[in-house]
């Protein structure tokens, strides 16, 4: 009973930012993200009859406290699927995620044991089926499950079994690219989960963003459907400075922004008077991701490395949704 998969993380161009369903993980809004092909985890999952717990390594390190207890509380729920509650697991994985890289590695960190832990398992689940189990590891990792463009539907129920991802374009659908921009400096950072969760709770901005949405999502996806490049760059950034703005009306109130982080959205700005289509976007922490086309590939990673501050630029076209190896 083993099986190993593969995954991309992903990147929000309409973000998903508040939940209305902690446990389950539903999220307040339908949100959109690219897949991306440089950015990933491998996962090997191997249910052993001599177990008594599941044992995680994480890049050959065995890993213990509130990280392996994520984990394995994520394994109980698919035990519990499987209807197989007492076989446990050694779980292998390989982050190809720079961390420093600001990406949340949880995406595909958790779409790869997902998929590896149910192929293991010999459930024979649809992609639809198997998001909605990634969901309630991590939100957006449900989105890793599918390639290139791809939507998350907060669905309506109680239980979430209308809510997962679905694909709006192949990866070969555009060949639209990303920039990570690394920046030097460390912040203390307010993880995404709590943040998101204080901004519901009590920023009064929090409303008109999920008011917000739909307009958004509606332009975005007609702009992806014909390949209009500004218009999905001027969404993605918009939606992304709508996001961080509840974040400014909390209580306490808070920023993921550092003063490199502004710099690279002001070079971004300068880039576009320039007459080079980029445009950016940001997470929950400092570092930003630019989208651009591959014909300014060259002189927007120039750019980009300038500034300082930056120590180190990581290019990624649209990629795959989960494999198994
Ligand atoms: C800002 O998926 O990390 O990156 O569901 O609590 O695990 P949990 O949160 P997570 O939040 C991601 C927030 C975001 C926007 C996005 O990816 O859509």
């Amino acid at each position: 009973m083993k099986a190993t998969a593969k995954a991309h993380t992903n990147i929000a161009l309409i973000k998903y930012w508040g939940k209305r369903d902690e446990s389950l993980i539903l999220p307040m809004n339908n949100s959109l993200s690219l897949t991306l092909d440089g950015f990933y985890t491998t996962t090997t999952v191997e249910f052993r009859d001599n177990l008594k717990a599941d044992q995680f390594y994480l890049n050959d390190k065995p890993i213990t406290g509130p990280e392996y207890t994520r984990v394995t509380k994520f394994m109980d729920l698919i035990r519990g699927y499987a209807e197989k509650p007492s076989i446990y697991a050694v779980i292998q994985s390989i982050n190809h995620v720079p961390t420093a890289a600001g990406f949340a590695s949880s995406a595909s960190g958790f779409a790869a044991l997902a998929a590896a832990a149910t192929r293991a398992l010999e459930m024979d689940l649809s992609n639809q089926a198997l998001s909605r189990i990634t969901r309630q590891g991590s939100g957006s990792a449900c989105r890793s499950i599918l390639g290139g463009f791809v939507e998350w539907e907060q669905g309506e129920k109680e239980d979430g079994s209308d809510s997962y991802a679905v694909q709006v374009a192949p990866p070969d659908h555009w060949d639209i690219r990303v920039a990570a921009v690394v920046l030097s400096s460390k912040m203390k950072k307010v993880s995404s989960r709590k943040g998101m969760k204080r901004t519901v709770e009590t920023s009064p901005f929090y409303s008109s963003w999920v008011d917000s949405i739909p307009h958004d999502l509606k332009q975005i996806k007609e702009a992806i459907h014909v390949r209009d490049f500004e218009t999905v760059g001027r969404i993605a950034e918009a939606n992304c400075l709508r996001m961080h703005a509840t974040t400014l009306g909390a209580n306490p109130p808070f920023t993921y922004w550092h003063d490199t982080t502004m710099a690279v959205m002001q070079t971004v700005k300068d880039m576009r008077d320039k007459g080079i289509p980029a445009y950016f976007t940001i997470d929950a922490g400092p570092n930003v991701k630019v989208i651009y086309l591959p014909e300014n590939e060259a002189e927007v990673e120039k750019t980009l490395r300038t500034i300082p501050g930056v120590t180190d630029v990581r290019l990624s076209r649209s990629g795959q949704g989960v494999t198994y190896l």
